[in-house]
């Protein structure tokens, strides 16, 4: 993972609470990350940004709305660093509404308390602002507030609304590092979706990542990244794909 410089004091401070907390000095925690994997996915949870939000950069959805329609199966996709799940409850949405023969989601991140948040898949309306109007109808509304002795007051401000059965039986949450890539037990896939995860690596092993991931992409597949996150990549078996605002790939050879 790479930081960059301006974040170097939140990093510090960091590491510095953690080893507060756990009551050592520089080098005897060095040593205790090494060997306390806990202690190191600790660290990882204080460390990593979360930031994403829904339908988060929309060209790139209105990319797949365009491509979804004329794949000639099932849809099977990655949601890399799916941080809260917005992202991947979004190409949910997508998906069920433009893929013609169904679909199925599997979403990772390196960070288990995101997961456990986007497992649940309950949310604020303020976070649904962002949904396209058309989408709305997947946003199900929590019933309200009866008794205030049985609900907290402030969770019915702060998660209000949450994602249907339909679609949840059809995502999959796993923890996952892409610094792993290589040993993915995933199937081959019709569309990757990468988004503001490659940033947090240095630039090989941006590449080295991007190339696991053309691996695991079927014949015709997408692979869908940030707008200008790896605009120097090319790679033999992916040709761009013309879409004004995006960064996006298609398998174009096995
Ligand atoms: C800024 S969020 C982006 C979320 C979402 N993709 C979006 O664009 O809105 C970056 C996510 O990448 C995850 N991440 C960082 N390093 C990772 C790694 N080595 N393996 C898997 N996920 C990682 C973080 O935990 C975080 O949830």
């Amino acid at each position: 993972m790479v930081l960059p410089e301006i974040q170097r004091s939140l990093f510090e401070r960091r590491v510095r609470e953690r080893m507060r907390l756990c009551g050592l000095d520089v080098m005897s925690y060095y040593h205790l990350v090494q060997v306390h994997s806990l202690e190191w996915q600790q660290l990882v949870e204080d460390l990593v940004v979360h930031e994403t939000a829904f339908f988060r950069h929309l060209p790139s959805y209105e990319l797949l709305e365009q491509r979804l329609p004329h794949f000639g199966g099932a849809v099977h996709i990655w949601s890399v660093g799916c941080s809260t799940g917005e992202e991947t409850w979004s190409l949910a949405m997508l998906a069920d509404a433009h893929a013609q023969h169904g679909f199925s989601i599997m979403a990772s991140d390196i960070s288990e308390s995101v997961l456990n948040i986007a497992r649940k898949g309950l949310y604020s309306w303020r976070k649904a602002e962002k949904i396209p109007a058309k989408y709305r109808e997947y946003c199900i509304a929590l019933p309200k507030l009866q008794t205030k002795s049985t609900v907290h007051a402030s969770s019915m401000t702060t998660q209000d609304w949450h994602i249907g059965d339909y679609l949840r039986e059809r995502v999959f949450f796993h923890r996952f590092n892409l610094m792993d890539t290589s040993s993915a037990p995933f199937r081959k896939l019709q569309i990757i979706f990468c988004q503001n995860v490659l940033i947090y690596f240095r630039q090989f092993d941006r590449r080295d990542i991007l190339d696991a991931l053309v691996q695991r992409l079927d014949l015709g597949g997408l692979l869908v990244l940030g707008p200008g996150e790896m605009a120097d990549w090319d790679h033999p078996a992916m040709k761009r794909v013309k879409y004004a605002g995006t960064l996006a790939y298609e398998r174009v050879k096995i």
